[in-house]
């Protein structure tokens, strides 16, 4: 008769005494082994032991910003948006993820929009580079900063400045004529429309759920760019 579902201790067969040893031999032979590679002198170097790594280097970039020359001393491994944040305390640009996938970090280097987060510092020797402190000042917005405010486009406006800086060099992206994937006409110049608009400032997320506010202030501007 089936023992299942009796709580009752069962009697071991000489089967499952005989397996029972064997495991426990070999666990002792595995722990045996363990100490003795743990015994080994510190100063004895395995055959495995990964090379040391020597410490980074530190280089100067000198690049514009906002306007302004600046030359910083930097680790080689040092991000752009560290760079902006931590060396020259421009903390308007926003580190969200760090893994660019948020448009947080978006500023504008040398015309385009570049996730500051993937990028190095040293590799913007002499780059022009726009944050979101270059784009207008309190008294004196750029439009799309004044369209933001306009439309609401923000909740938290953690990803503000992202956002603004982005779309600034997404309109010249248009009006240079370079197509996206929703561009039906790849001969004539694409068209300012949503469809554009929602799939150029895909990089950006908002965790607001700010968009159709996002969505009217860059329209609002782009109407007024309009040829
Ligand atoms: Fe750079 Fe998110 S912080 S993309
Ligand atoms: Fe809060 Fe966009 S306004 S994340």
């Amino acid at each position: 008769m089936s023992n299942q579902g009796n709580n009752e201790p069962q009697a071991h067969s000489d089967d499952d005494r005989h397996h029972f040893n064997l495991t426990r031999r070999d666990l002792l032979k595995v722990g045996a082994a363990t100490a003795a590679t743990a015994a080994v002198p510190s100063g004895v170097a395995l055959a495995s032991e990964p090379p040391v790594t020597p410490p980074p280097e530190i280089t100067a970039v000198r690049f514009t910003v906002n306007g302004e020359a600046r030359e910083l001393d930097v680790d080689t491994r040092t991000t752009l948006l560290d760079a902006l944040r931590e060396n020259l305390h421009l903390t308007g640009t926003k580190k969200g993820c760090d893994h660019g996938q948020c448009g947080a970090c978006t500023v504008i280097v040398d015309g385009r929009r570049v996730n500051s987060c993937l990028t190095l510092a040293v590799m913007h020797q002499d780059a022009d580079i726009t944050t979101i402190e270059g784009l207008g000042t309190p008294d004196n917005l750029h439009p799309m900063q004044a369209a933001f405010v306009k439309h609401d486009g923000y909740q938290c406006g953690y990803c503000t400045p992202g956002q603004i800086c982005s779309s600034v060099a997404m309109l010249e992206e248009i009006k240079a004529g370079i197509p996206s994937h929703v561009t039906l006409d790849l001969v004539s110049p694409p068209s300012m429309d949503a469809d554009e608009i929602r799939e150029r400032m895909s990089g950006n997320i908002c965790r607001c759920g700010a968009y159709s506010n996002i969505l009217a202030a860059i329209e609002d501007v782009a109407g007024g760019q309009k040829s």
